[in-house]
């Protein structure tokens, strides 16, 4: 969507308050030992008690109310009798609708003890956003948000994941601008513009260049195993550096 008043900015600013609470919250609560789907029932109360709604699921019925993905998941991980372990890379990734504003976020952490090489990969995927977000500004061309990612990844040593990005949000899960990719795509012409709502949402890899989606029919892995980081923010485009939607 594109912002069109002051009280599209305060609808947005709430439920993004809310799915940053829930990530926070399911966050501290991710224990060694822990389910995946204990730890989405946490979200799912906290949701409930905010008067907000699951966006994958009220969108396209994902079975469950968070995205939690493990080591080799990439994304769209469902919650399941899945066990934590130490050592374990995880992502959650909250959407949700209050109404009928939509805000996106998430992120990549470890269950300790951590691990030198996992660490890395969280702060640069960490500084590929801030990069990112930093450069996003209305006149900006899209694809400049992706070779900010791109060069930050690439001088880490890491490659990024070519087939998920970011996307237009705000009155829908995802809606226009369609697909922010990761990496500079010379061809693309699109421009940011002033009042646009979007997600900027960096999947940085150790090796893999590409998802493939399993045959749950959601959970999206790399081919090779090898570990991804993301780190997802919902911002208003303004002139200037962005409104950050979903921040605590
Ligand atoms: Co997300
Ligand atoms: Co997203």
């Amino acid at each position: 969507m594109s912002i069109s008043s002051m009280k599209d900015i305060q609808l947005l600013k709430k439920i993004g308050l809310i799915v940053s609470q829930v990530l926070k919250e399911m966050r501290q609560a991710a224990t060694p030992g822990m389910k995946t789907q204990d730890l989405d029932f946490i979200g799912a109360k906290l949701l409930e008690k905010k008067g907000a709604r699951s966006a994958p699921k009220l969108t396209y019925n994902f079975p469950g109310t968070t995205c939690i993905s493990v080591n080799e998941e990439v994304a769209h991980g469902i919650p399941s009798n899945r066990v934590l372990a130490p050592g374990d890379l995880v992502n959650i990734d909250v959407s949700a609708e209050l109404d009928g504003y939509f805000a996106d976020t998430g992120a990549s952490f470890q269950i300790p003890p951590y691990h030198g090489p996992t660490q890395r990969l969280l702060r640069v995927t960490r500084s590929a956003l801030d990069k990112a977000v930093n450069t996003a500004r209305a006149g900006v061309r899209i694809n400049q948000i992706g070779k900010a990612v791109q060069e930050i990844a690439q001088n880490g040593g890491y490659t990024v994941i070519r087939n998920l990005g970011g996307h237009g949000v705000g009155s829908a899960l995802h809606e226009e601008p369609r697909f922010i990719g990761n990496f500079y795509d010379k061809n693309d012409d699109r421009i940011l513009e002033d009042g646009m709502v979007i997600t900027i949402e960096p999947f940085v890899s150790m090796r893999a260049i590409h998802v493939v989606e399993q045959s749950d029919g959601w959970t999206l892995k790399t081919p090779d195993r090898s570990l991804v980081a993301q780190f997802e923010h919902t911002l208003v485009i303004r002139k200037g550096y962005p409104v950050l939607i979903t921040q605590l």
